[in-house]
Protein backbone atom coordinates (compact mmCIF):
# COMPACT_ATOMS: atom_id res chain seq x y z
CA UNK A 1 0.00 0.00 0.00
CA UNK A 2 2.67 2.16 0.63
CA UNK A 3 3.89 2.63 -2.49
CA UNK A 4 1.16 3.84 -3.85
CA UNK A 5 1.56 7.62 -3.27
CA UNK A 6 0.29 9.69 -5.78
CA UNK A 7 -2.14 11.62 -3.45
CA UNK A 8 1.00 13.40 -2.68
CA UNK A 9 0.67 17.46 -2.71
CA UNK A 10 3.89 17.94 -3.44
CA UNK A 11 4.68 21.53 -4.60
CA UNK A 12 7.92 21.23 -7.08
CA UNK A 13 9.46 23.92 -8.97
CA UNK A 14 9.24 23.09 -12.54
CA UNK A 15 12.88 23.40 -13.40
CA UNK A 16 13.94 20.36 -11.14
CA UNK A 17 14.54 16.61 -12.31
CA UNK A 18 12.11 13.89 -11.89
CA UNK A 19 15.20 12.40 -9.92
CA UNK A 20 15.27 15.18 -7.57
CA UNK A 21 11.83 15.31 -6.83
CA UNK A 22 11.85 12.18 -6.03
CA UNK A 23 14.37 12.09 -3.60
CA UNK A 24 12.45 14.95 -2.33
CA UNK A 25 9.39 12.72 -1.56
CA UNK A 26 11.39 9.91 0.14
CA UNK A 27 13.00 12.39 2.48
CA UNK A 28 9.55 13.24 3.39
CA UNK A 29 8.48 9.56 3.50
CA UNK A 30 11.11 7.44 4.65
CA UNK A 31 9.22 4.52 5.31
CA UNK A 32 7.93 4.04 2.27
CA UNK A 33 11.40 2.02 1.32
CA UNK A 34 12.27 0.58 5.18
CA UNK A 35 11.95 -2.75 5.59
CA UNK A 36 8.60 -4.04 6.96
CA UNK A 37 7.76 -7.45 8.43
CA UNK A 38 4.11 -8.28 7.27
CA UNK A 39 2.05 -8.85 10.04
CA UNK A 40 -0.98 -6.67 9.78
CA UNK A 41 -3.81 -6.13 7.34
CA UNK A 42 -3.52 -2.65 5.28
CA UNK A 43 -5.29 -0.58 5.31
CA UNK A 44 -7.49 -0.21 8.31
CA UNK A 45 -10.77 1.03 7.48
CA UNK A 46 -12.15 4.96 8.04
CA UNK A 47 -15.65 4.45 9.14
CA UNK A 48 -18.09 7.22 9.76
CA UNK A 49 -20.12 7.18 13.15
CA UNK A 50 -23.40 8.72 11.52
CA UNK A 51 -25.40 7.42 15.29
CA UNK A 52 -22.46 9.27 17.60
CA UNK A 53 -22.21 12.10 15.61
CA UNK A 54 -26.83 12.51 15.11
CA UNK A 55 -26.65 11.73 18.86
CA UNK A 56 -23.96 14.49 20.10
CA UNK A 57 -25.45 17.17 17.46
CA UNK A 58 -21.59 17.57 16.66
CA UNK A 59 -19.17 17.50 13.01
CA UNK A 60 -19.01 14.35 11.15
CA UNK A 61 -17.24 11.79 13.33
CA UNK A 62 -14.83 9.13 11.38
CA UNK A 63 -13.11 5.99 13.67
CA UNK A 64 -9.88 4.92 12.22
CA UNK A 65 -9.98 1.05 12.86
CA UNK A 66 -6.49 0.60 14.24
CA UNK A 67 -7.92 -1.88 16.61
CA UNK A 68 -8.73 -3.97 13.77
CA UNK A 69 -4.87 -4.17 12.55
CA UNK A 70 -5.37 -8.11 12.37
CA UNK A 71 -2.61 -9.23 14.80
CA UNK A 72 -3.50 -11.29 17.56
CA UNK A 73 -6.76 -8.65 18.60
CA UNK A 74 -5.02 -5.67 16.75
CA UNK A 75 -3.97 -2.34 18.12
CA UNK A 76 -1.68 0.44 17.64
CA UNK A 77 1.82 -1.41 18.10
CA UNK A 78 1.04 -3.72 15.05
CA UNK A 79 2.45 -1.22 12.60
CA UNK A 80 5.89 -0.11 15.43
CA UNK A 81 6.21 -3.82 14.62
CA UNK A 82 6.59 -4.43 11.01
CA UNK A 83 9.51 -2.13 11.53
CA UNK A 84 11.45 -3.46 14.53
CA UNK A 85 10.77 -7.44 13.55
CA UNK A 86 12.29 -6.54 10.09
CA UNK A 87 15.11 -4.80 11.94
CA UNK A 88 15.73 -7.76 14.14
CA UNK A 89 15.52 -10.19 11.63
CA UNK A 90 18.38 -8.25 9.08
CA UNK A 91 19.96 -7.71 12.64
CA UNK A 92 19.99 -11.80 12.97
CA UNK A 93 18.70 -11.47 16.35
CA UNK A 94 16.82 -14.56 17.34
CA UNK A 95 14.80 -13.27 20.59
CA UNK A 96 12.86 -10.04 21.32
CA UNK A 97 13.08 -8.62 25.03
CA UNK A 98 10.43 -5.97 25.45
CA UNK A 99 8.71 -4.07 28.65
CA UNK A 100 5.20 -2.95 29.48
CA UNK A 101 3.02 -2.82 32.29
CA UNK A 102 1.22 -6.41 33.32
CA UNK A 103 -1.40 -5.79 30.92
CA UNK A 104 0.33 -4.15 28.12
CA UNK A 105 -0.90 -4.41 24.55
CA UNK A 106 2.20 -3.97 23.35
CA UNK A 107 3.93 -7.22 24.93
CA UNK A 108 0.84 -8.87 23.25
CA UNK A 109 1.26 -8.05 20.12
CA UNK A 110 5.06 -8.39 20.56
CA UNK A 111 4.24 -12.12 21.24
CA UNK A 112 2.27 -12.31 18.58
CA UNK A 113 4.81 -10.86 15.84
CA UNK A 114 8.01 -12.63 17.38
CA UNK A 115 5.39 -16.23 17.04
CA UNK A 116 5.19 -15.17 13.77
CA UNK A 117 8.34 -14.63 12.67
CA UNK A 118 9.71 -17.65 14.58
CA UNK A 119 11.32 -15.47 17.34
CA UNK A 120 11.71 -15.69 21.04
CA UNK A 121 9.88 -13.33 23.16
CA UNK A 122 11.01 -12.47 26.20
CA UNK A 123 8.57 -9.56 28.25
CA UNK A 124 9.46 -7.67 31.10
CA UNK A 125 6.40 -6.79 32.78
CA UNK A 126 5.98 -4.49 35.67
CA UNK A 127 3.27 -4.08 37.93
CA UNK A 128 1.96 -0.68 37.14
CA UNK A 129 -1.73 -0.64 38.19
CA UNK A 130 -3.13 -1.14 41.93
CA UNK A 131 -5.81 -3.86 40.61
CA UNK A 132 -7.63 -5.95 43.47
CA UNK A 133 -9.33 -8.35 39.93
CA UNK A 134 -8.64 -11.53 40.49
CA UNK A 135 -8.01 -12.33 36.91
CA UNK A 136 -5.40 -9.03 36.64
CA UNK A 137 -2.25 -11.22 37.08
CA UNK A 138 -3.39 -14.11 34.90
CA UNK A 139 -6.05 -13.00 32.14
CA UNK A 140 -6.81 -10.60 29.78
CA UNK A 141 -3.38 -9.70 27.90
CA UNK A 142 -1.21 -11.61 29.73
CA UNK A 143 -3.48 -15.07 29.11
CA UNK A 144 -2.76 -14.07 25.10
CA UNK A 145 1.05 -14.02 26.12
CA UNK A 146 0.93 -17.21 27.37
CA UNK A 147 -1.00 -18.75 24.30
CA UNK A 148 1.10 -16.46 21.96
CA UNK A 149 4.28 -18.83 23.83
CA UNK A 150 6.16 -15.56 25.27
CA UNK A 151 8.00 -15.97 28.08
CA UNK A 152 6.79 -13.80 30.69
CA UNK A 153 9.55 -11.93 33.94
CA UNK A 154 7.20 -9.89 36.49
CA UNK A 155 9.63 -7.36 37.89
CA UNK A 156 8.68 -3.79 40.08
CA UNK A 157 9.18 -0.90 38.02
CA UNK A 158 12.40 0.02 39.45
CA UNK A 159 14.26 -2.96 38.74
CA UNK A 160 13.19 -3.45 35.19
CA UNK A 161 16.78 -1.95 33.72
CA UNK A 162 18.50 -4.39 35.31
CA UNK A 163 16.84 -6.90 34.80
CA UNK A 164 16.91 -6.81 31.36
CA UNK A 165 20.58 -6.09 31.77
CA UNK A 166 21.40 -9.09 33.27
CA UNK A 167 18.65 -11.12 31.42
CA UNK A 168 20.58 -9.88 28.00
CA UNK A 169 23.83 -11.03 29.34
CA UNK A 170 21.61 -14.59 30.53
CA UNK A 171 20.97 -14.78 26.91
CA UNK A 172 23.96 -14.02 25.07
CA UNK A 173 25.89 -16.70 27.38
CA UNK A 174 23.11 -19.08 26.22
CA UNK A 175 24.12 -18.14 22.76
CA UNK A 176 21.20 -16.21 21.91
CA UNK A 177 21.51 -12.74 20.04
CA UNK A 178 18.60 -10.81 21.53
CA UNK A 179 17.21 -7.17 20.01
CA UNK A 180 15.73 -4.83 22.70
CA UNK A 181 12.09 -2.87 22.00
CA UNK A 182 11.90 -0.17 24.44
CA UNK A 183 8.25 -0.18 25.86
CA UNK A 184 5.21 0.93 23.44
CA UNK A 185 8.07 0.14 20.38
CA UNK A 186 8.53 3.85 20.47
CA UNK A 187 11.79 3.92 19.13
CA UNK A 188 12.35 6.04 15.98
CA UNK A 189 12.15 3.09 13.85
CA UNK A 190 8.74 2.31 15.45
CA UNK A 191 7.26 5.11 15.97
CA UNK A 192 8.00 5.73 11.67
CA UNK A 193 5.11 3.06 12.04
CA UNK A 194 2.71 6.04 12.18
CA UNK A 195 3.68 7.56 9.07
CA UNK A 196 2.17 4.48 7.54
CA UNK A 197 -0.80 5.47 9.31
CA UNK A 198 -1.01 9.08 8.27
CA UNK A 199 -0.11 8.19 4.48
CA UNK A 200 -3.53 5.46 5.08
CA UNK A 201 -5.54 8.42 6.43
CA UNK A 202 -4.24 11.05 3.97
CA UNK A 203 -5.99 8.57 1.12
CA UNK A 204 -8.84 7.63 3.19
CA UNK A 205 -9.46 11.38 3.07
CA UNK A 206 -8.99 11.87 -0.79
CA UNK A 207 -11.90 9.28 -1.23
CA UNK A 208 -14.53 10.58 1.09
CA UNK A 209 -13.35 13.93 -0.06
CA UNK A 210 -12.87 15.44 4.02
CA UNK A 211 -10.63 17.64 5.40
CA UNK A 212 -10.22 16.65 9.38
CA UNK A 213 -10.53 19.23 11.02
CA UNK A 214 -8.55 17.29 14.47
CA UNK A 215 -7.29 13.93 15.03
CA UNK A 216 -7.37 12.48 18.95
CA UNK A 217 -6.06 9.35 20.10
CA UNK A 218 -5.03 8.10 23.05
CA UNK A 219 -1.02 9.00 24.01
CA UNK A 220 1.73 7.34 26.27
CA UNK A 221 5.14 6.47 25.37
CA UNK A 222 5.00 8.86 22.83
CA UNK A 223 5.56 7.23 19.64
CA UNK A 224 1.83 7.22 17.95
CA UNK A 225 1.52 10.80 18.67
CA UNK A 226 5.50 11.28 17.42
CA UNK A 227 4.74 9.54 14.47
CA UNK A 228 1.66 11.26 13.10
CA UNK A 229 3.07 14.85 14.02
CA UNK A 230 6.03 13.76 11.67
CA UNK A 231 3.97 11.80 9.34
CA UNK A 232 0.79 14.10 8.38
CA UNK A 233 2.33 16.85 7.07
CA UNK A 234 4.83 14.85 5.23
CA UNK A 235 1.54 13.75 3.16
CA UNK A 236 -0.08 17.10 3.52
CA UNK A 237 -2.56 16.18 5.85
CA UNK A 238 -2.35 19.42 8.20
CA UNK A 239 -5.61 18.21 10.81
CA UNK A 240 -5.04 19.06 14.61
CA UNK A 241 -3.50 16.20 16.27
CA UNK A 242 -4.64 16.02 20.02
CA UNK A 243 -2.88 13.34 22.39
CA UNK A 244 -4.86 12.08 25.20
CA UNK A 245 -2.28 11.70 27.71
CA UNK A 246 -3.22 8.27 29.99
CA UNK A 247 0.17 7.79 31.30
CA UNK A 248 2.23 10.16 32.88
CA UNK A 249 1.40 11.94 36.04
CA UNK A 250 2.92 14.92 35.26
CA UNK A 251 1.78 15.81 30.81
CA UNK A 252 5.15 18.07 30.98
CA UNK A 253 6.91 14.36 30.31
CA UNK A 254 4.96 13.15 27.61
CA UNK A 255 4.91 16.34 26.08
CA UNK A 256 8.57 16.50 26.20
CA UNK A 257 9.44 12.63 25.05
CA UNK A 258 7.32 13.59 22.15
CA UNK A 259 9.16 16.77 21.21
CA UNK A 260 12.49 14.10 21.66
CA UNK A 261 10.99 11.29 19.70
CA UNK A 262 10.32 13.71 16.88
CA UNK A 263 13.57 14.94 16.49
CA UNK A 264 15.01 11.56 16.65
CA UNK A 265 12.87 10.57 13.80
CA UNK A 266 13.77 13.49 11.84
CA UNK A 267 17.64 13.02 12.40
CA UNK A 268 18.06 9.05 11.91
CA UNK A 269 16.10 9.28 8.30
CA UNK A 270 16.57 12.61 7.21
CA UNK A 271 13.06 13.76 7.35
CA UNK A 272 12.59 17.15 6.24
CA UNK A 273 10.02 19.63 7.06
CA UNK A 274 8.37 20.67 10.34
CA UNK A 275 6.33 18.65 12.36
CA UNK A 276 2.66 19.63 13.37
CA UNK A 277 2.13 21.26 16.75
CA UNK A 278 2.33 18.82 20.34
CA UNK A 279 -0.78 18.75 21.79
CA UNK A 280 -1.06 17.07 24.96
CA UNK A 281 -4.59 17.14 26.35
CA UNK A 282 -4.36 15.96 30.59
CA UNK A 283 -8.24 16.60 31.21
CA UNK A 284 -9.26 13.13 30.72
CA UNK A 285 -5.62 11.20 32.72
CA UNK A 286 -8.61 11.05 36.15
CA UNK A 287 -6.77 9.45 39.36
CA UNK A 288 -4.10 7.71 37.13
CA UNK A 289 -3.03 5.00 34.42
CA UNK A 290 -5.09 1.78 34.13
CA UNK A 291 -7.44 3.51 36.34
CA UNK A 292 -10.93 4.01 34.58
CA UNK A 293 -12.58 7.30 35.01
CA UNK A 294 -16.53 7.51 35.28
CA UNK A 295 -16.68 9.16 31.43
CA UNK A 296 -14.27 6.69 30.26
CA UNK A 297 -16.92 3.88 31.70
CA UNK A 298 -19.95 5.46 30.34
CA UNK A 299 -18.17 6.34 26.65
CA UNK A 300 -17.41 2.77 26.28
CA UNK A 301 -20.54 1.40 27.20
CA UNK A 302 -22.60 3.83 24.64
CA UNK A 303 -20.10 3.31 21.73
CA UNK A 304 -21.03 -0.52 22.29
CA UNK A 305 -24.36 -0.08 22.59
CA UNK A 306 -24.88 3.30 19.64
CA UNK A 307 -22.38 1.63 16.90
CA UNK A 308 -20.98 -2.08 18.41
CA UNK A 309 -17.77 -0.91 18.93
CA UNK A 310 -15.83 -1.76 21.18
CA UNK A 311 -13.17 0.57 23.07
CA UNK A 312 -10.84 -0.42 26.36
CA UNK A 313 -10.93 1.22 29.79
CA UNK A 314 -6.86 2.19 29.70
CA UNK A 315 -6.23 4.06 26.68
CA UNK A 316 -9.18 4.10 23.46
CA UNK A 317 -11.57 4.51 26.11
CA UNK A 318 -10.13 7.79 27.81
CA UNK A 319 -10.13 9.18 24.22
CA UNK A 320 -13.45 8.10 23.11
CA UNK A 321 -14.39 9.99 26.50
CA UNK A 322 -12.41 12.98 25.36
CA UNK A 323 -13.90 13.05 22.11
CA UNK A 324 -17.46 12.79 23.45
CA UNK A 325 -16.92 15.90 25.80
CA UNK A 326 -14.90 18.50 23.25
CA UNK A 327 -17.74 17.83 21.04
CA UNK A 328 -20.28 18.23 23.84
CA UNK A 329 -17.71 21.77 25.36
CA UNK A 330 -18.17 22.98 21.36
CA UNK A 331 -14.47 22.72 21.01
CA UNK A 332 -14.83 21.13 17.58
CA UNK A 333 -17.37 23.34 16.47
CA UNK A 334 -15.20 24.94 13.91
CA UNK A 335 -14.93 21.71 12.09
CA UNK A 336 -16.85 19.74 9.57
CA UNK A 337 -15.15 16.67 10.57
CA UNK A 338 -13.01 15.27 13.24
CA UNK A 339 -11.17 11.71 13.24
CA UNK A 340 -10.72 9.32 16.62
CA UNK A 341 -7.93 6.82 15.77
CA UNK A 342 -8.91 3.97 17.58
CA UNK A 343 -5.59 2.38 18.85
CA UNK A 344 -7.04 -0.85 20.32
CA UNK A 345 -6.58 -2.75 23.71
CA UNK A 346 -9.98 -4.06 24.13
CA UNK A 347 -8.35 -7.48 25.79
CA UNK A 348 -8.24 -5.60 28.74
CA UNK A 349 -11.64 -5.28 29.22
CA UNK A 350 -12.02 -8.84 30.69
CA UNK A 351 -9.64 -7.11 33.76
CA UNK A 352 -12.16 -4.71 34.26
CA UNK A 353 -15.39 -6.39 33.84
CA UNK A 354 -16.25 -5.62 37.61
CA UNK A 355 -16.71 -2.19 36.60
CA UNK A 356 -18.44 -2.58 33.02
CA UNK A 357 -20.89 -5.19 34.82
C1 LIG B 1 -4.46 0.44 23.21
C2 LIG B 1 -3.41 1.48 23.25
N1 LIG B 1 -3.71 2.72 22.83
C3 LIG B 1 -2.81 3.73 22.84
C4 LIG B 1 -1.52 3.50 23.29
C5 LIG B 1 -0.58 4.65 23.30
O1 LIG B 1 0.31 4.57 22.21
P1 LIG B 1 1.78 5.13 22.39
O2 LIG B 1 2.43 4.27 23.43
O3 LIG B 1 2.40 4.98 21.06
O4 LIG B 1 1.68 6.53 22.86
C6 LIG B 1 -1.16 2.21 23.74
C7 LIG B 1 0.19 1.97 24.26
O5 LIG B 1 0.50 1.03 24.90
C8 LIG B 1 -2.13 1.18 23.71
O6 LIG B 1 -1.84 -0.06 24.14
Amino acid sequence: MAASNTFHALTVPLSMSEKESEQIEKSKTPWVDLPRYPLGHWPTPLQQLKKLSAELQGPNIWIKRDDCTGLALGGNKTRKLEFLIADALAKNCDTVITFGALQSNHARQTAAACAAAGLDCQQILTRSVASDHPSYESGGNLLLDNLLGATTHIVELQDAKDFSVELTADLEKQGKHPYLIPAGGSSPLGALGYGTCAEELAQQCVEHNINPGVLIHASSSAGTQAGLLVGLPAVDLHSRVMGINVYHEDPDRLRSNIKTLCTSMQASFEITGQPLPIEVNHAYFGEGYGIPTQECLDAIRTLARLEGILFDPVYSGKALAALIDQITLGNFDDYEDVVLLHTGGTPALWVYDHLLR
